[in-house]
């Protein structure tokens, strides 16, 4: 029963005093790995880049600071309103240049137009979409051709979170994430050991062939 209920919020954070104390959670925990994803795509100064799940902000933090050309641009989605209104705020100065921008929507239907994104990464999120080859399509979808995507996560955190059954189903597993970009025309697909200080997490690289 509880391990349903911190799913929930965890892969949809709501206003509520539990969304609350999960986003106090991923903005503790979670640094890491958005820092790490941000570094791993290799963002060039003028590139479009794209977050997906970004929760409280942090990564989109993370990767304004390198997108220093003006025609550097960084989007963000998130399905939880609650996120979506956090990373706004986070976000709000850079948001009302146009540097950012943030959709509140789902990875499987972004308002962004084919083949315009240079990067994408994310953290933490494929582990609750219903289908997962609707997302990577769609992901594969806004990338340029040549466009690389990186994930990052702690999979054993993740394992023993899913044999609590927090996580819903078996898409949690890297494998299953990554037949679904395979089969969503992504190639290069990876999954490297990574290691920030004393923690270990995992990469998963793809590129978007086409
Ligand atoms: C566990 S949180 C991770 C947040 C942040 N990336 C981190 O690592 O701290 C998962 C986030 O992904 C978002 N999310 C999950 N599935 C999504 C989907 N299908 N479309 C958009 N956002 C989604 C959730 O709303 C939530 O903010």
């Amino acid at each position: 029963m509880w391990a349903e209920k911190v799913g929930k919020q965890l892969g949809h954070p709501t206003r509520s005093v539990a969304g609350w104390l999960i986003s106090r959670l991923l903005t503790a925990r979670n640094q890491v790995l958005e820092e790490n994803a941000v570094q791993l795509c290799g963002i060039q100064p003028g590139d479009t880049v794209l977050e997906l799940g970004h929760g409280p902000g942090l990564g989109l933090q993370s990767a304004a600071k390198l997108l220093t050309k003006p025609t550097g641009r960084l989007i963000g989605v998130d399905y939880s309103e609650y996120m979506h209104q956090m990373a706004k705020e986070r976000m709000k100065e850079l948001v009302a240049s146009g540097k950012v921008t943030v959709h509140h929507c789902d990875v499987a239907a972004m308002p962004l137009a084919d083949s315009t994104v240079d990067k994408v990464f994310h953290c933490n999120c494929y582990y609750f979409w219903p289908d997962l080859r609707k997302g990577t399509s769609e992901i594969h979808r806004v990338m340029k051709p040549g466009g690389l995507m990186v994930t990052t996560l702690r999979l054993h955190h993740v394992a023993t979170l899913a044999a609590k059954r927090v996580m819903p189903g078996e898409n949690w597993r890297p494998e299953a994430y990554m037949a679904a970009l395979r089969d969503s025309g992504f190639t290069g697909v990876r999954i490297e050991d990574k290691q920030h200080k004393h923690i270990t997490f995992q990469a998963i690289y793809a590129t978007a062939s086409k």
